[in-house]
């Protein structure tokens, strides 16, 4: 079969993905799937049995008897340095060297002939461990006096201290929010494949190939140009493959060079979720200031982060917590703290929305306490609150683009938002045993890196002389359809059949010092560095085709399938073929930085994001109060992306992002024993979403008369992230129907995840 076929000709908005057809078919290629060099071995991790404790020995005899184990890697076996942290604070070890800080991190790796064999090799190893306290969760932490992983951020604009004193009401609380596993379904891999001198090449599923270059580049000891880093497609990253690949590439690597072999490591499942780090939890206690009308007038908040026992991301993620503890509501007075916690429990990392969800969700909460405190749908109280464009964040950047009025507006009408609130209302009235919630909730995010450095990426286009295009860029694939939004753009710029560009892997050698494929930003920014090639190749044809065909500049033109020159159009081959006699220079790299973005974190203010998506649910639930578990009946999206580059692909988005939303906050819970031995380490005991727990009815739709205010690539909007937090609306719907065993007098204040243990302790304590 032929993909490729069917792709052409649709017009470039009905472009599908461009690996649909593999992926439905399997035989999209995934680095497991790859031919095998031959001589290839295969390498396993030993992961710590200790929360916290000193290694008083490491004894590796019965490993070593192990009929093909070739052999045992340990700290001191690393020729460079023992560290992949990418905050570059040197606390991310590869291997644990005198000390564990928590169950499950990695100490040695055992290579063997087969994966069976190094497996069985690792569970041989007996490491001894002297047990030191610990501490699992941030409270735990705080109390036991643990310091922070990275400096913690406060925002602070106005007078909250003396806004919350004068303020007619108060509510003051502590809401905590479950972390959640990435549950990719293609695992960490990496397979890495010695060459002459220092060199070596890597072939793995991360989204930050640079960074797996660099480390692995450090924990050889080589320069960065002795390592190839290249990614085809991941299947599935969630922000779990940002940082987390880089262990398993630099294991790989230095086993590879060791042996002078070609080395896999691909762990299990369960090794997986043990050894890698998750979405942060959080403990907030807020305080928030009103009047009767419920109108906001002062927040204030400390946000507790389990980051585990080293800083990886956490300190943009938690950063990222802050700047989304308003959402969409404008606080006149306002600080938000963040405490980023060293806790003994494997070091949390980036996860679709990067802490903003579990900011979101707070101002969400805080409206709703509101809501019940006033005897008033906490809609009113959303409207009343909303950012109008003008008002200040509370990192003092103005908003500018606000369009939520509108989308309210259309989503009432278009889910009957206000007669089927009356019907949940009635129906609960009856008194039954299964009860109903509604809710309507919004969700406003920030779009670039908070890092600002980040915001840059590159390309480079090559136009072979049978007239098709290569085309690379620095961001990488990982289902959502990066790839194709990015052909699109190449394919309109030369006015081409998008059959003719193909896009290869992403490889450290084509485009360098990229930036994660991350924080929702991987079209604008590497769309926009495709289109500066394009646009150099184009102008280097112009000039070639005026001159050859005596045109006037100014009269030549890229159109369908030819270039225009005049009065005649001559076939895009034809003038490849041509320019290439010619000497025409038929490829560039291009580049591209995000514009008028600034922040200063010492202050707290700036313009840490160039423009915001926007986007609102109602979602319909109906709960079994004598059993906790529930339905979602149904589910209405209204969201913002921009004008849409692909509206089949972020429909895909949408939809995934507010499964994956609504999962977070309902059946996945991540449980540690007091040992500090994560228990929820496989399907069996860690539940995802299923089809059948999607919304019964649900109804997807995007905002087409949005449009990006700023110059975005063809005025779009990044779609990765936002909607995740669509799934707060679940979460609220189902904090309303347990309300009503008490005739709505206070809110539920479910914490999430709301498992159906949780739904139904809530429901118990409420009746009292
Ligand atoms: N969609 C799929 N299918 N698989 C993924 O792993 N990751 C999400 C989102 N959508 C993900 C996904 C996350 S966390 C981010 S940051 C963005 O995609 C990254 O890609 P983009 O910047 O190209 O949108
Ligand atoms: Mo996404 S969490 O920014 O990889």
């Amino acid at each position: 079969m032929k993909d490729d076929t069917s792709i052409r000709g649709l017009a470039h908005g009905d472009t599908i993905h461009d690996s649909a057809i593999k992926h439905v078919t399997g035989r999209a290629e995934y680095t497991d799937d790859m031919s095998e060099p031959a001589g290839l071995i295969h390498a396993c991790l030993g992961l710590s049995q200790c929360a916290h404790g000193r290694i008083t020995a490491m004894d590796f005899t019965d490993t070593l008897a192990q009929p093909g184990v070739l052999g045992v890697l340990t700290a001191r076996d690393l020729p460079g340095v023992n560290d992949v942290s990418p905050a570059g604070r040197n606390d991310d070890p590869v291997f644990a060297e005198d000390e564990v800080h928590f169950w499950g991190q990695p100490v040695f790796a055992v290579i063997a002939e087969t994966r069976d064999q190094a497996r069985r090799g690792a569970h041989k190893a007996r490491i001894d461990y002297e047990a030191l306290p610990h501490a699992l969760d941030p409270v735990a932490a705080r109390d036991a006096g643990h310091g922070y992983v990275t400096d913690p951020l406060t925002l602070r604009r106005g007078d909250p201290a003396s806004a919350m004193d004068r303020a007619p009401r108060r509510i003051k609380r502590r809401f905590e929010i479950g972390g959640q596993d990435h549950f990719y379904l293609e695992g960490q891999i990496a397979v890495a494949v010695p060459g002459e001198d220092e060199d070596v090449v890597l072939d793995v599923s991360t989204q930050h190939p640079t960074e797996v270059q660099h480390m692995v580049a450090h924990v050889l000891g080589v320069p960065s140009h002795s390592v190839v880093v290249n990614v085809r497609r991941m299947g599935g990253g969630f922000g779990g493959k940002e940082t987390q690949m880089n262990l398993f590439a630099c294991v790989a690597a230095v086993a590879a060079k060791r042996w002078n072999r070609a080395v896999k490591i691909r762990p299990d499942r369960d090794d997986d979720m043990i050894a890698t780090g998750k979405r942060h939890d959080f403990v907030v206690d807020y305080e928030v200031g009103f009047d009767d009308e419920g109108r906001i007038l002062a927040v204030s908040g400390d946000w507790f982060a389990r980051c585990g026992f080293s800083a990886d991301l956490s300190g943009p993620v938690t950063d990222r917590a802050l700047f989304h503890a308003d959402n969409a509501y404008f606080y006149p007075d306002v600080e938000l703290r963040s405490h980023p916690m060293r806790t003994n429990t494997v070091s949390n990392t980036a996860f679709r929305g990067f802490g903003g969800p579990q900011g979101v969700i707070v101002a969400e909460r805080i409206v709703e306490e509101i809501g019940y405190a006033l005897g008033r749908d906490p809609l009113e109280i959303r409207k009343l609150n909303l950012y109008r464009n003008g008002q200040l964040t509370p990192y003092h950047q103005q908003v500018e683009d606000q369009i939520l009025p509108r989308i309210f507006e259309e989503l009432e009408a278009s889910s009957d938002y206000h007669a089927r609130r009356q019907a949940v209302l009635d129906w609960n009235a009856r008194g039954g045993v299964i009860r109903k919630g509604i809710a309507l909730t919004p969700v406003k995010f920030g779009i670039s890196f908070t890092a600002t450095w980040y915001n840059q990426a590159g390309s480079l286009i090559h136009i072979y002389s049978d007239g098709s295009i290569a085309l690379n860029h620095g961001g990488t694939e990982m289902g959502q359809g990066l790839n194709t939004k990015v052909a699109q753009v190449v394919a309109e710029a030369f006015q081409c059949d998008i059959g003719r560009i193909k896009i290869t892997r992403t490889t450290t050698e084509k485009v360098p010092n990229t930036s994660a494929t991350a924080a929702s930003s991987g079209t604008d920014l590497n769309g926009m560095a495709a289109l500066d090639a394009a646009e150099q190749i184009k102008a280097r044809l112009i000039d070639f085709v005026a001159e050859r065909w005596q045109a006037p500049r100014d009269e030549v033109s890229f159109v369908p399938g030819h270039v225009r020159a005049g009065g005649q159009d001559i076939p895009f081959d034809q003038v490849i073929a041509a320019a290439y006699m010619a000497r025409i220079h038929l490829s560039a790299a291009g580049f591209y930085k995000t514009p008028k973005i600034h922040w200063d974190r010492a202050t707290g203010k700036g313009r840490p994001f160039y423009y915001f998506a926007y986007g609102a649910a109602v979602s319909e639930v109906s709960v079994d109060t004598l059993t906790g578990e529930y339905i979602i009946d149904r589910t209405d999206v209204l969201h913002d992306v921009g004008r849409s580059l692909n509206p089949a692909i972020d429909k895909g988005q949408i939809e995934g992002a507010f499964v994956q939303g609504a999962g977070w906050l309902t059946c996945e819970e991540l449980w540690w024993d007091d040992k500090g031995r994560l228990r929820t380490h496989a399907p069996s005991t860690y539940k995802i979403p299923l089809a059948s727990d999607r919304p019964r009815v649900f109804n997807v739709r995007l905002a087409d008369w949005s449009e990006n205010s700023e110059r975005t690539i063809k005025r779009s909007k990044a779609v990765g992230e936002p909607p995740f937090m669509l799934g707060i609306s679940v979460f609220e719907a189902i904090n309303m129907a347990v309300a009503s065993v008490a005739g709505y007098r206070e809110a539920a204040r479910l914490d999430a995840p709301a498992t159906p243990e949780r739904v139904l302790a809530a429901v118990n304590r409420l009746r009292g």
